[in-house]
């Protein structure tokens, strides 16, 4: 098969897309026939060393959506041809024409929601639904301040506090305005040319999807007792201390098949979009990976592979 692996650490150039054999289920996977592969900021981080220096090579990537090849031995709830998505295994890649995903880390796809959508959807909405859902308990009565909330996981964190029925305040460059609103923003601020911290108070919950300064100036916009969550740094236990309130560094945990079946009932029920701002083949890996880092993207990118029929 095709995938793409790394041999050293560096810029998109040690991206390379390989003839590797297709690997073999353990009793607790499935094998997938990749469709298509949802790129995420992680990705290039790790082709970077940022995550740090695993062995080498590596397989790349981890957000798929495909089909089932073959099933593992203890395999009882998926099977052969059935259409999944979700995270692929530890030592697998979706970056690739077949992968290896653990139950625990993949669902149903809908058949009302397609392989390029479905694969936009892991990281990045696992990742929204468990800071605001399952850490935040966002509630209707209460104001979310979700930062750089055009991205990836912001767009999904708009949606979710709407479904949820909370006040929402996002941050994005002024070309994202429209599109925040109509995910369900109640209000928009330009990060550029607008301290956020003049305009906003009170609130109960924020999201931190960008670290540094918009984090440490965050501090004072948020209610006394209300939370701060941060995707990115580790918040500061003292600061959070000082202003009476709480803090906590979210990991996405990829083990909550669960959840992405929930999600996907919300994106087949059209109670969540899934926006997609480029599809490209697996070939280009390396130009889909330079998309993503330049920090502004409004939506996902996604690779297709041959099998895809795109
Ligand atoms: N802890 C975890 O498990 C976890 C999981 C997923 C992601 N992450 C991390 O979270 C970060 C965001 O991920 P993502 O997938 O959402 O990334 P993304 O899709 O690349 O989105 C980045 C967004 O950041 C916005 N932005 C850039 N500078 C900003 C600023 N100063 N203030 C406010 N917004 C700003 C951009 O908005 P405009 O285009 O409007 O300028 C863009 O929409 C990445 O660093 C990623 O690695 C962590």
């Amino acid at each position: 098969m095709k995938a793409v692996r790394i041999h050293s650490f560096g810029g998109p150039e040690v991206l390379q897309l390989e003839e590797v054999q297709i690997p073999k289920p353990q009793p607790d996977e499935v094998l997938v026939r990749v469709h298509a592969v949802g790129i995420n900021p992680v990705d290039w981080k790790i082709r970077e060393g940022h995550m740090g220096m695993g062995p080498l090579p590596q397989f790349i990537g981890s957000d798929f959506s495909g089909v089932v090849e073959l099933t593992g031995s203890s395999v009882r709830d998926f099977r052969t041809d059935d259409a999944v998505f979700g995270t692929v295994a530890d030592e697998s890649g979706s970056y690739a024409e077949y992968a290896l995903a653990t139950v625990s880390q993949i669902a149903r796809k809908p058949l009302s929601l397609d392989h390029v959508h479905a694969a936009a959807l892991p990281i990045a909405s696992l990742t929204a639904w468990q800071a605001l859902v399952d850490h935040a308990h966002l509630q209707a009565d209460q104001t979310v301040l979700i930062h750089g909330a055009a991205g990836g996981v912001g767009s999904f964190a708009v949606q979710f506090a709407a479904y949820k029925g909370a006040h929402i305040i996002g941050t994005a460059s002024v070309q994202n305005h429209h599109y925040l609103r109509e995910l369900g923003a109640d209000e928009v601020i330009d990060y550029r040319s607008v301290h956020f911290e003049d305009v906003v108070s009170d609130v109960d919950v924020i999201l931190d999807t960008q670290g540094g300064q918009t984090q440490e100036r965050s501090w004072r916009v948020l209610k006394r007792g209300g939370i701060l969550l941060s995707i990115v740094q580790p918040p500061d236990e003292q600061r959070a201390k000082d202003f009476g309130a709480r803090a906590m560094f979210v990991r996405c945990d990829h083990r909550r098949g669960d959840q992405l079946a929930r999600i996907a009932d919300l994106v087949a029920n059209g109670q969540v979009k899934v926006n997609v701002e480029k599809v490209m083949p697996l070939s280009q890996a390396r130009e889909a990976q330079q998309m993503s880092q330049g920090g502004h993207l409004h939506g996902k990118v996604v690779l297709v592979t041959e099998v895809s029929g795109h």
